[in-house]
């Protein structure tokens, strides 16, 4: 009998990312995805730390997951493995169980890999397992071949940690220093994820455009040379990454958005502030103007790119007049989509002993106007696609039968309505939809073919 393997996944995708390749491991070990925690063998929480309450939210989900452990023992003897991952078991550690003590195991981003010996150590009831180590060798030397079908759309990690240290952030400290891997074993997975189907592969890294692999020849590829190899595999057709840092934008990097059409036309570039006062109080390694030049440049190499960004509002000492120069850039850079927080301080970053913390209220009210801003230019752009015509991965049924749902090449959800009568199955490829409405947060779209096809047989 296969042991059934629920895990709920927090936060950013690398930990979508790490999530599957933690079922890839566990899957040598008879376990197979199940898509609740009623009933599973084993049951992971992987977590994220990046604001807070996430420890807390973490610690409510384990109350709720204890009572199904017991139920689980007492209806049929079974034993429900319970497992922390993530960062906020990077971070809590040994107070995970001191705090929980039903729980099994607890281990960081970096030690998964060895989830075979933990899952050894946890069925044999010695106590609770704890890996929150760094290890000296990167996981993925030592992680099994990707076993899942990742459907049309996959995520690829080709960098992790991060060593710039902005001062509200913990990435530095739960995800450790800065890694690159290989290019060879990078092009390796994505032929992989290509010939189990993949259209679309998203580059991931915490920084992922500071990407510097080593290549076969021993030569150090950037993510730009990494993006113009991989666009040469055969059958992919859409290539992303995120997130990017601003500082790390090499020349490379922005010719590939000329030269590589398999590149998407769509770049999350977070900038946290319009402010160079509160850009060097947050340690960021860019100032406005670098920024704004950056995106000239971007969008003079791919005149149809669009941006979306990372703000942060109320970071120790934002004055109105900061605040204000956020607007500002945001009303002139133009974004068609963003994430926008509050400033949250979090244990043991510089930030958070930062002496002018912002008032709540004063945060409430500048998340409200930022989000106001960011939605109306999310809204103008999306009508603005209206009469366009795009092409649309269609990878999700909709909510009627015969509904398609898929991501244009800005991310955009697209619905469309495939009439009974249309040649193909489209359910999996990249269709041509001509955009005829545009909502707060998706688009309507029909197929050029059949609308073609339909004008030919109205007119024969
Ligand atoms: N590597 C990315 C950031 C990852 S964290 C970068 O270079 O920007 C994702 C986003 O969460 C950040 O961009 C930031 O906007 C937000 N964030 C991180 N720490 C935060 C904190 N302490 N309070 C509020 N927002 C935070
Ligand atoms: Fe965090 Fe700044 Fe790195 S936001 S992930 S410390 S670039």
């Amino acid at each position: 009998m296969p042991k059934k393997l629920f895990i709920k996944t927090y936060g950013c995708q690398m930990n979508v990312y790490d999530s599957a390749r933690m079922a890839d491991v566990l899957a040598a070990l008879g376990y197979v995805f199940a898509d609740q925690a009623d009933g599973a063998d084993m049951v992971i929480l992987n977590t994220c730390h990046i604001r807070e309450k996430a420890a807390e939210k973490v610690y409510s989900e384990l109350g709720r997951l204890r009572h199904l452990k017991n139920a689980r023992k007492q209806k049929d003897g079974g034993r429900m493995i319970l497992a922390v991952a993530g960062c906020v078991a990077q971070a809590e550690g040994a107070e995970i169980i001191g705090r929980a003590p039903y729980v099994d195991m607890v281990f960081g981003p970096q030690t998964y890999h060895r989830l075979p010996e933990m899952v050894a150590r946890a069925e044999r009831h010695t106590g609770a397992v704890l890996d929150i180590d760094f290890p000296a060798e990167p996981k993925f030397d030592h992680l099994p071949a990707q076993t899942r079908a990742e459907g049309k759309s996959a995520f690829l990690t080709v960098q992790e940690g991060c060593d710039k240290f902005c001062t509200f952030c913990v990435v530095p400290y739960t995800r450790g220093t800065e890694y690159s891997r290989p290019a060879a074993d990078v092009i390796g997975e994505a032929k992989q994820l290509v010939g189990g189907g993949a259209l679309e592969i998203t580059l991931l890294g915490q920084n992922v455009n500071c990407y510097h692999g080593t290549a076969a020849d021993g030569a150090e590829w950037g993510l730009g040379r990494l993006i113009a190899q991989l666009a040469e595999i055969d059958g992919l057709e859409r290539i992303r990454y995120t997130t990017s840092y601003p500082a790390d934008m090499s020349d490379e990097l922005i010719a590939a958005h000329r030269d590589v059409p398999q590149l998407m036309p769509f770049l999350h570039l977070p900038v946290q502030s319009g402010s160079n006062r509160v850009l060097a109080a947050m340690n960021r390694r860019h100032g406005v103007d670098e920024y704004r030049r950056l995106t000239d440049r971007l969008r003079a190499a791919r005149p149809d790119l669009a941006l979306s960004s990372d703000f942060i509002v109320g970071f120790p000492g934002e004055t109105d007049a900061d605040f204000e120069a956020t607007m500002k850039l945001i009303r002139d850079v133009d974004f068609i989509q963003a994430y926008s927080f509050k400033y949250s301080p979090r244990p043991g970053t510089p930030a958070a002993a930062m002496e002018i913390q912002v008032d709540d209220d004063v945060k409430t009210a500048r998340l409200a106007a930022l989000q106001d801003l960011l939605n109306e230019q999310q809204v103008a752009f999306n009508q603005s696609c209206q009469g366009r015509v795009m092409p649309v991965l269609l990878d999700r049924p909709g909510k009627h039968p015969g509904q398609l749902v898929g991501r244009s090449p800005y991310m955009q959800p697209v619905h469309v309505d495939v009439p009974t009568d249309a040649p193909d199955n489209l359910f999996g490829t990249i269709a041509d939809l001509r955009i005829v409405a545009g909502y707060a947060n998706s688009l309507a779209g029909v197929l050029v073919a059949h609308e073609d096809g339909a004008a030919q047989r109205a007119g024969a």
